[in-house]
């Protein structure tokens, strides 16, 4: 009889393991296709409702999607995965680790190794998805309304909270990208005077501002994230018009000793702030989300991230091209197509200015239903991309755009550049 293929031998093997109580853990890595693909898949095993299941974290670029799947599925689901999908497999079980490993012409091979973990993960009892939002974050999470004296999840706070562990998710896997996690000297913080150092790792700690931060919610957030979740000195201001949420947010701050992270009172156009490394407008009105992106490029902050919320300035300015204008004439199309040209030129301007820009889906917030994200990371000398200028100027004239609030904001910054 043949012996099986690789990948029927590392199925049989999983399927043996979670019969028999020895499985650990499952990795897939080195994705076939690039693009929309997650670049990994971890499995775990966990018990839901009493019913054994594989908890996968699909790892995309910018987010975790979390699905869980029956184990009797486990063994076919993963021979879908080997080959067409993942050329890369790693089983690791109580008893051997089993590597399955492909090339580009379909050749495979599995190599057995001495077991990691000695024994299977604890898996008596459902694990809820805390994510980063942990046990933790209970102090702050209280503070502000999440959750009740109990530290149980009000019902009414939970869209929030996922708002949360969604936009922290994001925050994560883009300081990864920054160099902001990882060796100590691996940062790549601003440099500035006026930033302080920490002496632990001689790195400078890290500055986040939260433009028009409300009342705190994602600026406790991303405190939480680099403070508690990573043990990192950071300095996180939140700057926000109304005094009196900047009065709650530092109470609270205070209450919980929260090294580093303030709230100032302040417009997001003129707030008086040290040089940044993230410079973050969720929410913000109109064009004071292209007064963050003004800002964010001035203090030269390695990243910058907005979620764009109503959007008034281009409606009354764009025109109706054909082929367009027979679905222009629909008001609601129209105001689509306003929001689509508005965040579109947005992200241009950000390529002009040095960023590389990425735009992704956000959970929409309570006083917004817009969902989009703009996430633009610094990586070259600004203004000298005249292709970028080309396009947002081609863009402008083809729906007859005069005036883009970052036209102003930029044209000067292009001169002193
Ligand atoms: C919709 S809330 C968003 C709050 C928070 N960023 C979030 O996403 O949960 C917008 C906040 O921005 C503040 N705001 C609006 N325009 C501002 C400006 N120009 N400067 C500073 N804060 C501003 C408002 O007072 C409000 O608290």
């Amino acid at each position: 009889m043949n012996k099986p293929e690789p990948a029927e031998q590392i199925c049989a093997k999983f399927a043996a393991s979670l019969t028999t109580g020895t499985f650990a853990r499952l990795v897939l890595s080195a994705p076939v296709a690039k693009g929309d693909a997650p670049e990994k898949i971890l499995g775990r095993f966990i018990m839901l409702k009493g019913v054994p299941h594989l908890s996968l974290t699909l790892r995309y670029a910018a987010r975790d999607v979390i699905q869980n799947l029956p184990v009797a599925s486990g063994p076919a689901w993963l021979r879908e995965k080997l080959g067409q999908h993942f050329r890369s497999a790693l089983l690791c079980t109580t008893a051997r680790d089993w590597q399955f490993i492909s090339n580009e012409a379909g050749e495979a091979r599995l190599i057995d190794h001495q077991p990691s973990a000695k024994k299977a993960p604890a898996r008596e009892h459902d694990q809820k998805h805390a994510g980063i939002l942990d046990a933790s974050a209970r102090d702050w999470l209280e503070g502000l309304g999440l959750l009740d004296r109990d530290g149980k999840l009000r019902v009414s706070m939970a869209d929030k909270h996922r708002q949360i562990n969604h936009y922290l998710e994001i925050l994560s896997h883009l300081a990864k990208e920054c160099g902001w996690i990882g060796a100590p000297d691996s940062g790549t913080a601003s440099s500035e005077t006026e930033t302080e150092t920490n002496a632990s790792c001689q790195r400078p700690v890290l500055q986040l501002a939260d433009m028009g931060c409300g009342k705190g919610y994602l600026t406790f957030g991303a405190w939480h994230l680099f403070r508690r979740v990573w043990q990192q000195p950071v300095r996180v201001i939140g700057v926000e018009t109304r005094a009196d949420l900047v009065a709650t947010t530092n109470r609270l701050g205070k209450q919980i000793q929260a090294d580093g992270l303030e709230f100032v009172a302040g417009a997001i156009g003129s707030a008086k702030l040290p040089p940044v490394d993230a410079l973050i407008a969720l929410h913000a009105c109109n064009t004071a989300t292209d007064d963050a992106i003004r800002r964010g490029i001035e203090l030269k902050a390695k990243l910058i991230i907005v979620a764009p919320c109503c959007h008034k300035e281009l409606r009354p300015q764009l025109g109706k091209p054909e082929p367009f204008a027979s679905v222009l004439r629909h008001g609601l199309m129209e105001e689509r197509m306003a929001e689509w040209v508005t965040d579109g030129l947005r992200a241009l301007f950000l390529e002009w200015a040095g960023y590389r820009t990425k735009v992704m889906e956000f959970v929409a917030g309570e006083h917004t239903p817009k969902n989009l994200m703009i996430a633009a990371i610094r990586e070259r000398e600004p203004f000298t991309d005249e292709a970028a200028r080309t396009r947002i100027a081609e863009l402008k004239k083809f729906f007859g755009i005069e005036r883009h609030a970052l036209d102003v904001l930029l044209s000067s910054a292009a001169k002193s550049a």
